[in-house]
């Protein structure tokens, strides 16, 4: 299912396991308790993947009821208020550099929201510096594989906060 150029392919920094879409949300709820405010979370992988149930995690673990964390496909971008806010955005239908421009994503950051955004890597020239990526592959129709890349010190410290969680044990 990785439509990945493996020879291009950095090394990630971290792979955890799931074999179940609960096992996706508590992985997604460690994130959410790692994160700090004003980060970039990107987030790749096909249709299907578990962008959307990873972000359910993630919203939980801020304090986000689960059924509120929709995929933003067609509305392109929603707020919510957790312990630390942030917005879940969905890049799959943007088409133009001035739909992400309209967004104000740079002062969102600076003012302390997260970003959690689906399909980063089709805005990722349009974005700052994406803090933590996850490219999740589906290995089976019930598994999943999270890779994680750290790109900034704020990544790099998240991801230190996240090994320390040993996802692959719970
Ligand atoms: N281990 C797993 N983790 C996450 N989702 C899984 C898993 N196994 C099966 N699934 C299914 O994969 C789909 C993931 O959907 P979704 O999170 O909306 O994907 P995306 O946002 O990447 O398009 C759901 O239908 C879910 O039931
Ligand atoms: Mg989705």
């Amino acid at each position: 299912m990785s439509t990945n150029n493996t020879m291009n392919s950095p090394t990630p920094s971290l792979v955890v396991h799931s074999d179940s879409e609960s096992k996706t949300v508590e992985i997604g709820k460690a994130i959410g308790n790692s994160m700090t405010a004003g980060s970039l979370i990107g987030l790749n992988g096909t249709l299907g993947a578990g962008k959307t149930r990873l972000t359910q995690g993630i919203g939980e673990s801020l304090g986000i009821v689960h059924g509120q964390i929709v995929s933003p496909t067609f509305t392109i971008c929603v707020p919510h208020e957790g312990r630390i806010p942030f917005l879940h955005l969905d890049a799959y239908r943007i088409r133009t550099p001035e739909e992400v421009d309209e967004l104000g994503l740079d002062e969102m950051l600076e003012n302390g929201v997260s970003l959690i955004v689906e399909w980063v890597d089709l805005i990722k020239t349009l974005l700052p510096d994406v803090d933590l990526e996850i490219q999740i592959e589906a290995p089976t129709h019930d598994s999943r594989d999270f890779l994680f890349f750290a790109n900034t010190d704020n990544g790099k410290q998240m991801l230190d906060a996240l090994e320390t969680k040993n996802l692959d044990q719970s």
